[in-house]
């Protein structure tokens, strides 16, 4: 069996990084964070070592910078790396391109060049339900179409895949595990980590949170017109704590599995409508949220949800949190940033 105890974790002291690193942590492996702190704030550190009690070490710097990634795999040696490390708003992409095929694909390109160099044969990396664009059929499974992505940022999660998959293919000592995330949403039940957007936030429950919170005036639904039940758009809404668990699953998996690269969806395994979101919000927590019907939001698919029977069997991994805890849960860390008087 491959030994593997030091995991890089790039991006990690973002919002499913950070969660990643406390399961590591309690799954025993020892990881390394490495995040240039670009969409991610350095508070989330004393937030690990509150819940973790272990100091993490912390690795400043972009990671397309692949002298300095060669430095730290020097000091450190990892035996594998999970890549977080990446821009995601799909609408900024639109209006900033390069800035996405840089900090996305140049950055990962940088880590498989510096992987080979150092013979460090494992990754797992998150990739997005982005890549399904609208399906023609739900829910869909890993061998559903990649359908051509409207935004740039699609389009790097599509060409990742790709460059992982032709590395892997030519080099067979290396392992991947691309994992395609749904919608994660939730925080830490403790309240001390979850996510943390920069200005107005761009997802739905963030908005929401900060909605109730009174950050927000109102949140709009965009658009209640779609071919759906009650016309708002259904997305697969997964507890960030589950997702991150994933991760480790997917580590002990590359442990057994030497040279394949295997693609699997993570979500709930359902959809839900964004007025659905806002009912078990209302019902989880008891407050109410104020929203009104906007129009739709551009590049919005309609519907899309997935099929996790391949991660249920292969990575023995399985949702443990519902919607209602993860709203439960978001709501808990919106209020602990209230009372630390932060106002992104
Ligand atoms: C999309 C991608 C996801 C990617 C994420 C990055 C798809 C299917 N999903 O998520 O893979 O990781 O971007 O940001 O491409 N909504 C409102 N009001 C709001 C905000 C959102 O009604 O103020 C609705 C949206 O129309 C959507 C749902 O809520 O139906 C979820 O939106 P959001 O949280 O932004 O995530 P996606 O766009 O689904």
């Amino acid at each position: 069996m491959v030994r593997m105890k030091k995991i890089l974790v790039t991006g990690g002291a973002g919002y499913i990084g950070s969660h990643t690193i406390v399961d590591l942590i309690a799954s025993g492996y020892e990881p390394v964070i490495l995040d240039n702190f670009s969409n991610s704030d350095r508070r989330v550190l004393d937030g690990l070592f509150r819940i973790t009690g272990k100091q993490v070490p912390v690795y400043d710097f972009d990671c397309a910078d692949k002298e300095k990634l060669s430095k730290l795999f020097l000091v450190e040696n990892p035996d594998g790396v999970i890549h977080f490390a990446a821009d995601k708003a799909v609408g900024e992409s639109v209006s900033f391109p390069l800035k996405y095929y840089r900090n996305n694909i140049v950055s990962l390109v940088s880590l498989l060049e510096v992987l080979k160099d150092f013979s460090v044969p494992n990754l797992v990396f998150s990739s997005s339900c982005t890549v399904y664009g609208q399906p023609d059929n739900l829910p869909v499974t890993e061998e559903s179409p990649v359908k051509e992505s409207p935004s740039p940022y699609g389009y790097t999660m599509q060409v990742s895949e790709r460059i992982i998959r032709d590395t892997v293919y030519a080099h067979p000592a290396f392992s991947a595990v691309l994992l395609r995330y749904f919608n994660p949403i939730g925080a830490h039940r403790s309240g001390i980590i979850g996510e943390l957007p920069f200005g107005v936030p761009n997802n739905l429950v963030p908005f929401l949170v900060q909605t109730v919170a009174g950050i927000r005036d109102h949140l709009t639904v965009y658009g209640n017109d779609y071919s759906t039940p009650d016309g708002s758009c259904i997305r697969d809404y997964i507890h960030v704590v589950d997702l991150a668990r994933a991760h480790v699953q997917s580590l002990e998996w590359l442990k057994e599995n030497n040279g394949q690269c295997e693609v699997f969806n993570l979500g709930q395994g359902r959809g839900h409508s964004v007025l659905e979101v806002i009912k078990s919000f209302e019902d989880a927590t008891g407050k109410t949220v104020s929203y009104r019907v906007g129009a739709r939001r551009p590049g919005d698919v309609e519907q899309i949800w997935a099929d996790v029977t391949k991660a249920e069997e292969v990575l023995k991994w399985k949702t443990q949190l519902g919607l209602g805890d993860a709203l439960r849960d978001a709501w808990n860390w919106q209020q602990q940033l209230v009372a630390a008087g932060i106002k992104s």
